[in-house]
């Protein structure tokens, strides 16, 4: 008989959880699709309520009930939700509630189909979560694109402005040599002027270049061995010939200190210290730079005795164009970009930068550098 078989199919579909409810909601036939889904057996759900497979909340809310309502309204109920097994485990459902009516519309109960969606819904998730993901990264490259371009802007209006002065010297005196209003004996004092302003704009290119690598990521350190007292004295001797009213001094000698890392780079920090330090005391004095070792590092400090730095201000000295709002700094030159670079340096080979400064009594900054053989 047709009826029989097709009993027999749907007891046997194990894909699918395919029972009848009687009109108030109670279990009244269970398939092998059912079992295996949901986990009891048809002797133990038969004669029971189905809200059993309600979550409890959605149970106490009457949900069950609703969702037969809808069925008999409309003819049909259908949702995805979360049911629970036997076990007390979760699942992802797609359930679809038929109302059964016989040939004079009278409700006979209702067809119930469930379906086990749990893995698709995991990976609905997992591909939100993917999505998510991707757009968050989408957004912080936005981001860092207008953070780049902000600091483009800038690097090209401090160039320009920084670029120009030593250029305005440069042409000044230029216009002298052409029409030789430079007697012959002063020439050599004028080329030591322009010397210094040639390195200022070298510098700040030089700088430039480097703040916009470390931007970029793009940023290779050579490896080398060398003696940083070697690199000390010979920043040393070039600071001493360019900066006239300062009196330059070397410290005890240290003994070997031998580090390793990217020397011209190493030298790039002690310039800048060497620069700062005369930068910063205008009315000259001495700067004292002194080598030796802490423990496993080697140090070098470069000592001014000039304006010194209020300590509110110390946070602002390794930032990107960290210039201090001081009244001096109006009319002494600079980028604030020194520093900054001088401290991503010093952490790239491993060591760090301090700084010990006295308002009106002077400033001490130190590099500190893992030594090699420790
Ligand atoms: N030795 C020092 N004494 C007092 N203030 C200092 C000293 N060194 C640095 N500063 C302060 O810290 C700020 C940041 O120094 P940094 O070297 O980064 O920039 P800069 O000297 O202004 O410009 P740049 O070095 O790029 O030409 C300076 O503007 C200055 O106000
Ligand atoms: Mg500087």
């Amino acid at each position: 008989m047709l009826g029989d078989e097709f009993a027999l199919l749907v007891a046997s579909v194990a894909d699918y959880a395919i029972f009848m409810l009687d009109p108030a909601g109670i279990v009244v036939t269970w398939n092998e699709g059912a079992e295996r889904i949901k986990g009891y057996r048809s002797d133990e759900i038969i004669g029971r309520h189905f809200s059993i497979f309600y979550p409890t909340d959605d149970a106490r809310n009457r949900k069950p009930d609703w969702e037969l309502e809808v069925a008999k309204r409309e003819g049909r109920y259908e949702e995805e939700g979360w049911r629970i097994r036997k076990d007390g485990t979760r699942f992802w459902a797609n359930v679809i509630i038929t109302a059964l009516r016989d040939d004079k519309g009278h409700l006979r109960g209702f067809g119930k189909v469930t379906r086990d969606l749990t893995e698709r819904h995991r990976a609905e998730e997992r591909r939100n979560a993917e999505r998510d993901a991707e757009a968050t990264r989408l957004r912080q490259h936005a981001d860092r694109m207008v953070e780049l371009e902000r600091t483009k802007t800038e690097f090209l209006n401090l160039a320009s402005h920084e670029l120009r002065s030593p250029l305005t010297v440069l042409r000044g005196y230029n216009s002298m040599l052409e029409d030789g209003s430079i007697p012959a004996e002063q020439i050599p004092a004028v080329a030591r002027i322009l010397e210094t302003k040639l390195a200022q704009m070298d510098l700040l290119i030089e700088q430039m270049l480097e703040t916009a690598r470390l931007e970029h990521d793009s940023f290779d350190l050579v490896r080398d061995s060398f003696e940083l007292g070697d690199v000390a004295q010979e920043q040393l001797d070039v600071f001493r010939a360019l900066a006239r009213d300062h009196r330059f001094v070397m410290g005890p000698d240290a003994g070997p200190l031998v580090v390793e890392g990217d020397r011209a780079r190493i030298a790039t920090i002690l310039a800048n210290f060497m620069d700062n330090a005369v930068k910063y005391s205008p009315r000259g004095g001495e700067v004292t730079v002194t080598t030796g070792r802490q423990g496993d590092d080697a140090f070098v400090s470069v000592r001014d005795q000039g304006m010194g730095i209020v300590p509110e201000h110390l946070p602002l000295l390794f930032t990107r164009f960290g210039r201090l709002p001081t009244e001096e700094n109006v009319t002494i030159p600079g980028t604030g970009l020194g520093l900054f670079l001088c401290r991503e340096l010093a952490i790239r080979h491993g060591g760090n930068i301090e700084v010990r400064s006295k308002p009106g009594v002077g400033t001490q900054f130190t590099l500190t550098l893992p030594l090699k053989n420790r």
